[in-house]
């Protein structure tokens, strides 16, 4: 309890050293990278083989868990990741043509794979396989829409490529909106959509791409432009952290447009959750809609934080947290709290999921070196210096945002199967 109390005590930390360009180092990182490429390095020589003794897929008896009970007798938030090379990924990189560069890291250079092989398994049930068909029927003259910052888009396109290699060509399409992507099932009359909205309310950062993280103005009580593209949505997923956590100061504006002042950022994410939630309790039917709510998303921006005496990030994790407790400083506790707060307040249920404690583990699975900066591949020069530019806050595809999917899936199949 003590390191947690520490952690508040240091309040919000800034969430993005990458874009800090310092000095380029040249060519140091091209041997680690080498020696990385193949399944027999010193990562598994160091860590030991991940399935040995871990239980993989084949001791796990499927069956006696019960695999219907998640939310009642499960937490489906709490357990370990395992090896999984049999099942996992269920996608490959080239099976799905919507990924965007900034997700397809095999594709972009990164020499290990590991990280694609990876189940979340909770202590107590199991997690019902996704089924493409069972979600397509689900979503039938349905539409299910992800809300918020780039973790979502991420988990938008995890969604896509989940459900689309069970479509035949012609019989699906993406299309780019700004700011929304739409993905259609054609025979399904099924959508699967993304709306950018990074705060959630509405900001100065709500253009799709000409955004910056630097110049925040968030308007904390405006909402109704972004809600008239949410309404009747069947399905809404909402997520808003990152954005939020640039300075521990950010400017807003609430009551008159034009009096724009700095708040603390826990006060403003508070007020901006007011404003949501009343958005919610005037526009969501209970009957017929349904909202979730994503825990933040971890960053690994601080290698000290779970090997002590280093001083580095993401960059060259190949292998998971496991066997011990681990949470990051940079998944804020106190916001942790306000959501849970507000969700306790509403009048209408919407649905947490609690995804921040299974992705703290995976210090393995972000883009690292192999994302994109501002629309391109990292260069020669800004590879060799992982300090500066490695990418600790998105995760690769396939990879930890599936494992969200799975859960947000096992919850609709659980309300599926109680009223069909
Ligand atoms: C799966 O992982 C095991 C080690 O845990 C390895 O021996 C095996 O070759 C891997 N299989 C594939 C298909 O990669
Ligand atoms: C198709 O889906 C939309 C919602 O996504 C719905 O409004 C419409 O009624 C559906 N069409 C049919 C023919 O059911
Ligand atoms: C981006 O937005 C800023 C201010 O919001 C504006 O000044 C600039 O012209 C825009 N750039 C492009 C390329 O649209
Ligand atoms: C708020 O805006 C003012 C004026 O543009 C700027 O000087 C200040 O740095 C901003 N504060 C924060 C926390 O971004
Ligand atoms: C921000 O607000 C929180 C909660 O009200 C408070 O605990 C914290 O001390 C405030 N921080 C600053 C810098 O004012
Ligand atoms: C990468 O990790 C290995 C094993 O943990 C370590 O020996 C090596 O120094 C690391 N390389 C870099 C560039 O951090
Ligand atoms: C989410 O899970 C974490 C860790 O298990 C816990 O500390 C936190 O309180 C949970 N959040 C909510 C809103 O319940």
């Amino acid at each position: 309890m003590q390191s947690l109390k520490s952690l508040f005590d240091r309040k919000i930390q800034t969430l993005f050293p990458l874009v800090l360009y310092s000095v380029l180092l040249l060519g140091t990182s091209r041997l680690v990278l080498d020696s990385l490429r193949s399944e027999n390095s010193y990562v598994f020589k160091v860590y030991g083989r991940p399935a040995q003794g871990q239980g993989g897929r084949n001791k796990l008896p499927m069956a006696v868990l019960p695999e219907d009970r998640i939310g009642e007798d499960c937490n489906v938030f709490e357990g370990k990741w395992v090896w999984d090379n049999v099942s996992y990924p269920l996608y490959e990189e080239e099976s799905c043509p919507y990924l965007v560069k900034q997700t397809t890291c095999q594709r972009n250079g990164r020499p290990d794979s590991f990280y694609k092989n990876w189940r979340w398994q909770p202590h107590r049930c199991n997690i019902p396989r996704f089924d493409p068909l069972t979600l397509l029927n689900m979503l039938r003259n349905k539409r299910m829409m992800f809300i918020g910052d780039s973790l979502q888009r991420g988990q938008f396109e995890s969604m896509v490529c989940l459900v689309q290699s069970v479509i035949p060509k012609g019989k699906k399409s993406l299309q780019r909106i700004p700011p929304m992507k739409i993905f259609k099932a054609e025979e399904f009359n099924a959508s699967i959509e993304y709306y950018w909205a990074p705060f959630i309310v509405e900001s100065i950062s709500d253009h799709a791409t000409n955004h910056t993280v630097h110049k925040r103005m968030v308007r904390l009580d405006s909402i109704a432009n972004h809600g008239k593209h949410w309404q009747g949505v069947d399905i809404l997923v909402f997520e808003s952290y990152v954005w939020w956590m640039h300075k521990p100061l950010i400017n807003a504006s609430y009551g008159s447009p034009d009096s724009v002042k700095e708040y603390n950022v826990t006060t403003a994410y508070s007020l901006a959750l007011e404003t949501w939630s009343s958005w919610l309790e005037s526009n969501i039917k209970q009957e017929t809609q349904k909202v979730f709510f994503m825990s933040m998303s971890p960053t690994h921006l601080w290698s000290w934080e779970w090997r002590p005496g280093t001083d580095e990030n993401c960059f060259n994790e190949s292998y998971p947290i496991q066997g011990r407790p681990y949470w990051g400083s940079g998944s804020n506790l106190e916001i942790m709290k306000l959501v849970h707060d507000a969700l306790q307040k509403l009048q209408i249920n919407v649905m947490l999921l609690n995804i921040t404690q299974l992705s703290e583990y995976r210090k393995d699975a972000h883009t690292s070196l192999y994302g994109e900066r501002r629309g391109k591949l990292l260069t020669k020069e800004q590879r060799a210096n992982p300090k500066s530019f490695a990418d600790c806050i998105h995760w690769c595809l396939p990879g930890v945002p599936d494992a969200w999917n799975q859960i947000l899936y096992s919850y609709l199949l659980k309300d599926y199967q109680n009223f069909s």
